[in-house]
């Protein structure tokens, strides 16, 4: 654990490709896992959340092995096959592994345990245990449906319908999957669109997906149970959600020219950079084509004068939920205010988001007011005065995102605890100091 400081730096310039997509990675290495025959990952996001999923999965049956070429091969046990793991599955800081090994081992007749880190462990399971109940599942967790948290799953798993009490892409995967090795068909109904790599990532198995508009503008996403998954090779697009990162950074320094190449644009995952656009950045996506069915391209950013304060559209909020740290960093240094609403689920994130964002910019001199699901930045065109230590709260996204708001306040930023940077992002500090950022470790002291 290493205190971090970024300092303020001249515009960025470069090429660079961002670590593999966080979600598509977990996805690839469970469909592999429940697969019968060899799966090859291309292009697997190496950071600490994707390894706890490879360890639960072998720990459950699945050969997983890392080339010396960096292919992933996955040696799978079939759907219905994964097998009693002999200890607890060790899931860190990881709730994506988390909820959707929870679906998948729910509709499975074996009992797992789950725990985490202090961040995991405080973090809501009840929104996964509800509908896996439904199917047959049985839990024991600690207080309030907390980890540690143990599931055994029923002989003959029932199918469901389920209607999406909160927008959680999470949610959704974990009963997809229990639908995998269920009787009949298990269709989970969502009124607000969240990201879809499991629909598309099973239909890229093989899986048949049925995806149904409803009367009232909901969509019910089906799948029918015991359908085999066929082995694939699987090429991991750029993780837009890290993406995010080196372009508000290139955004808020006039004179930056910055390409992030082969990043996935899926419309579901692109609230951020539409939300740039509108604020005034100049971001534009070159070369999108479809690739493992998803579309990716490469994103070419460039810092031209200071961003204006818009009123964010709240229904935009599912495809840029793990965006609002670092948009908040260029809320910060825009002319005028920017609203940002609906934002409920930032408080059940790694850490509360709201409350770290908003915590860490007063800190840094920014004018604003937090409300419960509610952000207002008051910018004023400049960069703020910056100075802070920032508690990192065990949380990947409030480090990166200081640390993009330190590059360019007149005082150096500091986050108090570099580690959870590796769960998503493990080349993160050299990444953006190839691009010109000036990230370095400092003493305790300094
Ligand atoms: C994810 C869904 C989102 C997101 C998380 C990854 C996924 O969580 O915040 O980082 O891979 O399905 P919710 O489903 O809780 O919104």
């Amino acid at each position: 654990m290493a205190i971090l400081s970024s300092e303020k730096s001249e515009p960025l310039t470069g090429t660079v490709r961002v670590p593999g997509d966080k979600s598509i990675s977990h996805r690839a290495l469970m469909f592999g896992a429940v697969t019968v025959g060899e799966t090859i990952i291309s292009g697997l996001l190496e950071g600490e959340d994707v390894l706890h999923t490879a360890a639960a999965m072998r720990a459950m049956g699945a050969d997983i092995e890392r080339g010396g070429d960096g292919l992933w091969r996955v040696f799978g046990t079939g759907i219905g096959g994964l097998q009693q793991p002999a200890g607890p599955l060790e899931m860190g800081n990881s709730g994506t592994s988390t909820r959707l090994l929870i679906g998948l081992i729910g509709a499975h007749a074996i009992t797992a345990t789950f725990t985490g880190d202090a961040s995991l462990s405080r973090r809501p399971m009840r929104r996964v245990m509800t509908p896996l109940e439904m199917m047959g599942a049985q839990f024991e967790t600690a207080e309030g449906g907390r980890l540690p948290l143990t599931v055994t799953g029923p002989e003959d798993a029932l199918s469901i319908e389920y209607r999406l009490p909160v927008a959680s892409a999470q949610v959704k995967s974990a009963v997809l999957l229990a639908g995998l090795n269920a009787r009949g068909t298990t269709s989970v109904i969502e009124s607000v669109p969240t990201r879809d790599h499991t629909e598309n990532m099973l239909r890229h198995f093989g899986v048949e997906v049925q995806v149904e508009t409803l009367e009232d503008g909901a969509q019910a996403i089906s799948v029918t149970g015991h359908q085999p998954l066929q082995p694939c090779a699987v090429d991991v697009p750029g993780d837009p959600s890290s993406a995010a990162f080196p372009a508000v950074a290139a955004v808020l320094r006039e004179g930056s020219a910055i390409r992030l190449s082969r990043v996935g644009i899926n419309e579901r995952r692109v609230g951020l950079y539409l939300t740039l656009q509108e604020m005034g950045a100049d971001v534009t996506f070159e070369h999108e084509r479809i690739e493992a069915g998803e579309k990716v391209a490469d994103i070419l950013v460039r810092g031209s004068g200071p961003l204006k304060g818009i009123e964010v559209d709240p229904s935009r909020v599912p495809s840029m939920i793990d965006e609002f740290p670092v948009l908040a960093m260029a809320a910060a240094c825009a002319q005028g205010t920017t609203i940002m609403t609906g934002l409920a689920e930032l408080r059940v994130k790694e850490s509360d988001r709201l409350l770290m964002v908003a915590e860490g910019l007063k800190a840094c001199g920014v004018s604003l007011e937090m409300g419960e699901d509610s952000l207002t930045i008051h910018g004023t065109g400049k960069p703020p005065a910056g100075g802070a230590l920032i508690e990192t709260a065990l949380d990947h996204r409030i480090a990166m995102a200081f640390l993009v708001l330190g590059g360019v306040t007149d005082a150096p930023i500091r986050v108090d605890d570099d580690a959870p940077i590796a769960t998503s992002f493990p080349n993160f500090t050299a990444l953006m100091n190839d691009l010109g950022m000036k990230i370095s470790a400092v003493s305790q002291d300094s």
